[in-house]
């Protein structure tokens, strides 16, 4: 199959989604790729990198013809018009969004959103979410680092001796367990809250306390158990205790990373303004979750998507898209989520087989030659 990877076109996007290394796994099967030149730039994938692997070089408009084009986001309405009828897109295509599905549809594509997969042992391989959430997770504390402006370890040296930063994460899933174990190795003294009761164990493990917010009722320890490794949206009086608890730890916190969402639904408020208000002059908030709340906050209302804003004298950063931040192995780990699902989806002859009996693939389809998938 003729399969194209483009130059990504997002605001901001360095990410590609076939490395090198990827690429040559293709050819080796028999496949012809051809790479937008320039494609792999940003992620530190050269043009000559690419032809050794054994792709052709070409244009935007060359890549966006071929049968299956692998995407990090979706495609822009301009790209849209540049593919092919019947052909294939394969990326982080946002799932959720009604509008971009629609466009894909109505270009007569058929669609794959890797984010849509389910989290099951069979579909590690080519999870998306947790491939790019561990290196956001990782990436957050790098950024708080930099933007606090005092050390992370205990010192203690002639002139004195330097505390610790207290870190508080607020979401436990892979990111928030990342960025835990990240700030570890920095000397953070840390705290951690999930809803998610199996989260309690692999905080502790991680070597951070647990804020607990005990279930006072079935359907809260319900509820908590979540959906399919997802966290559902908490009943009104637990998060009412949650953010008392939250409002107490983060007003001792120097540093608070926030992670939480919940697919589907506005990331929760956990950061309250009121809490921050409390919390001293100097400390970090990196939201996770920014650009994916209620009006284009985080899990903090203060949070603006791709800003660095400092309110009440704390510093509150909404980074959208921290891998890209991390272009090289964002990508490496991309790349090879990317490959293991186009073995899905292409049969030992190398032609396409689209098995919507497969739980990963018929989750991840969004449409198929231009019809909409009907999702569960
Ligand atoms: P996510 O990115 O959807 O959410 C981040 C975290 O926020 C989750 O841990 C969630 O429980 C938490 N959260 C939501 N509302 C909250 C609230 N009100 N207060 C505090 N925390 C809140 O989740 P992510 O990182 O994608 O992982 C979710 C789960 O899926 C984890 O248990 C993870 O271990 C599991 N997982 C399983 C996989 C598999 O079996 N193949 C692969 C990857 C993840």
């Amino acid at each position: 199959m003729l399969i194209g990877v483009p130059l990504e076109t997002a605001t901001g996007e360095t990410r590609v989604a076939a490395t090198a290394e990827t690429v040559g796994r293709l050819v080796a099967r028999g496949h012809q790729v051809i790479v937008q030149r320039g494609a792999g730039w940003a992620a530190s994938q050269l043009d000559a990198a690419y032809v050794s692997a054994g792709a052709q070089l070409g244009d935007a408009s060359d890549v966006l013809r071929a049968q299956i084009v692998l995407k990090v986001r979706a495609p822009s309405e301009i790209e849209l018009k540049k593919m092919k009828h019947g052909s294939v897109v394969i990326g982080m295509l946002d799932p959720f969004n009604a509008q971009s599905t629609s466009a894909m549809a109505a270009a007569g594509l058929t669609a794959f959103a890797l984010e849509a997969a389910p989290r099951t042992t069979r579909a590690q391989s080519m999870d998306v979410l947790s491939s790019q959430a561990n290196i956001a997770g990782y990436r957050a504390v790098i950024e708080a680092t930099r933007l606090y402006q005092r050390f992370m370890p205990m010192l203690m040296t002639a002139a004195g001796t330097v505390k610790a930063a207290r870190l508080l994460v607020i979401g436990a899933g892979v990111a928030g367990l990342q960025a835990i174990a990240t700030a570890r190795r920095l000397g953070a003294v840390i705290e951690a809250s999930d809803v998610r009761p199996a989260a309690k164990e692999q905080i502790e493990s991680l070597g951070a306390k647990f804020l607990d917010v005990p279930y006072l009722t079935d359907e809260e320890r319900e509820i908590a158990q979540g959906t399919g490794g997802y966290a559902r949206q908490m009943p009104a009086d637990w998060l009412r205790r949650q953010a008392e608890r939250v409002d107490e730890r983060a007003a001792a916190a120097d540093i608070v990373i926030t992670t939480a969402l919940i697919p589907g639904r506005p990331a929760p408020v956990l950061l309250h303004e009121s809490t921050v208000r409390k919390m001293r002059p100097g400390s970090v908030v990196i939201d996770l979750a920014a650009g994916r709340g209620a009006n284009g906050a985080g899990n903090c209302p203060l949070t603006q998507p791709d800003r660095v804003v400092e309110c009440h004298g704390v510093v509150i950063a909404g980074y959208t898209n921290l891998p890209s931040m991390v272009a090289a192995d964002a990508s490496a780990l991309y790349a090879r989520n990317v490959l293991d699902f186009l073995n899905l989806v292409i049969d030992n002859t190398g032609r396409l087989a689209v098995n919507v009996e497969d739980e990963i693939v018929a989750a991840c389809l969004m449409c198929r030659d231009g019809e909409l998938a009907r999702k569960a």
